[in-house]
């Protein structure tokens, strides 16, 4: 029987070969607090912004009810991320009722408990390349469905782009594409959680007025983003209770970006300028005290999860 299986796996890698995807980190542009809802959770206003800084998730067919992952760099254990892929994996398991295998390979390059959604990513990624290696045909919206399930954020990651999110913020409205715009990221080295970050978030909502000069120019083509209103309302206990972000927040807004702000619920810090060579040229003041990073913002076609084979 294991030989069958074995033989069985080795028709299907040939037929289906190695399938990878990438998938880009996000920055929150803007997070909204609402107020707390009475399920636990955080009812949210959110803008989704894809940035080109990628974590690879590459898959190979194996035996039945195999489900293995290794990660690249080993050091880094990221345990949600790996826990988001597998369950990710496991929650197509139940959905179509039967266990076919696969070995996985993680290439994280997006920070861990960062507020960059590198585990939401993952998991992302994880329906749309199992979905296709193991020939599911899942309906997107089930896939979104499943998504939500997973965690609040997994749904922008099968859409990418510029987006607003609400509810937990898994119900996505997609934007238009903004006009390439070059982001600077610095990551402190702590690890948030995000359920920790919401636990310390004052009850009463901030819903302001602010909300018509935020969202006003979302929904323009290109969309027009007022970047003095935009605003966190986790960065606050984010910054008093780990002064590393609060220390990196403040080094960032000293060199007079569009904007600079915590993304999510940290601990990433990243400012908008208007130009690479601004924000290049940003980023050789803050090299050597934390990891930085210059990437760009990615419309949606570049940042929508796509299926490649490799062999
Ligand atoms: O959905 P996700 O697993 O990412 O959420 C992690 C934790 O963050 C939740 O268990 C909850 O405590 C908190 N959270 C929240 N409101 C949200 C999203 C997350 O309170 N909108």
């Amino acid at each position: 029987m294991r030989r069958l299986i074995c033989r069985i796996s080795r028709i299907a890698n040939k037929i289906m070969g190695v399938l990878s995807v990438s998938i880009p980190a996000k920055v929150n542009l803007h997070l909204q607090v609402v107020g707390r809802r009475s399920d636990g959770f955080h009812e949210l206003r959110t803008v989704f912004q894809s940035v080109d800084l990628r974590d690879r998730l590459t898959a190979q067919v194996a035996g039945a009810g195999i489900l293995d992952l290794e990660l690249e760099p080993e050091a880094v254990l990221p345990r949600e991320c790996d826990n988001l892929v597998l369950q990710a994996a496991r929650a197509l398991w139940k959905r179509v009722d039967r266990s076919p295998g696969v070995r996985l390979r993680l290439e994280k390059r997006i920070p861990v408990g960062g507020g960059m959604g590198g585990g939401s990513a993952d998991a992302a990624a994880a329906l749309v390349l199992l979905d296709r290696l193991w020939d599911l045909q899942i309906h997107p919206a089930e896939l979104l469905a499943i998504a939500s399930d997973l965690g609040s954020d997994v749904p922008f990651f099968l859409y990418g782009g510029l987006a607003f999110g609400m509810g937990r913020g898994e119900k996505i409205l997609p934007l238009d594409d903004l006009e390439p715009t070059a982001v600077l990221i610095l990551v402190p080295s702590v690890e948030i959680s995000t359920a920790e970050v919401f636990s310390r978030v004052s009850a009463k909502g901030s819903w302001a007025p602010t909300e018509d000069t935020v969202y006003a120019g979302l929904e323009e083509k290109p969309p027009k983003i007022d970047w003095a209103a935009l605003g966190n309302d986790l960065a606050g206990p984010v910054c008093a209770g780990w002064p590393e972000v609060d220390e990196a927040l403040r080094s960032l807004r000293d060199l007079r970006p569009l904007m600079a702000d915590v993304t999510g619920s940290g601990s990433a810090v990243f400012a908008v300028f208007s130009g690479l060579e601004e924000a290049r040229a940003a980023a050789r003041e803050l090299r050597g005290k934390w990891r930085v990073e210059v990437v760009r913002t990615l419309g949606r076609t570049e940042a929508r999860p796509r299926v490649e084979k490799l062999k």
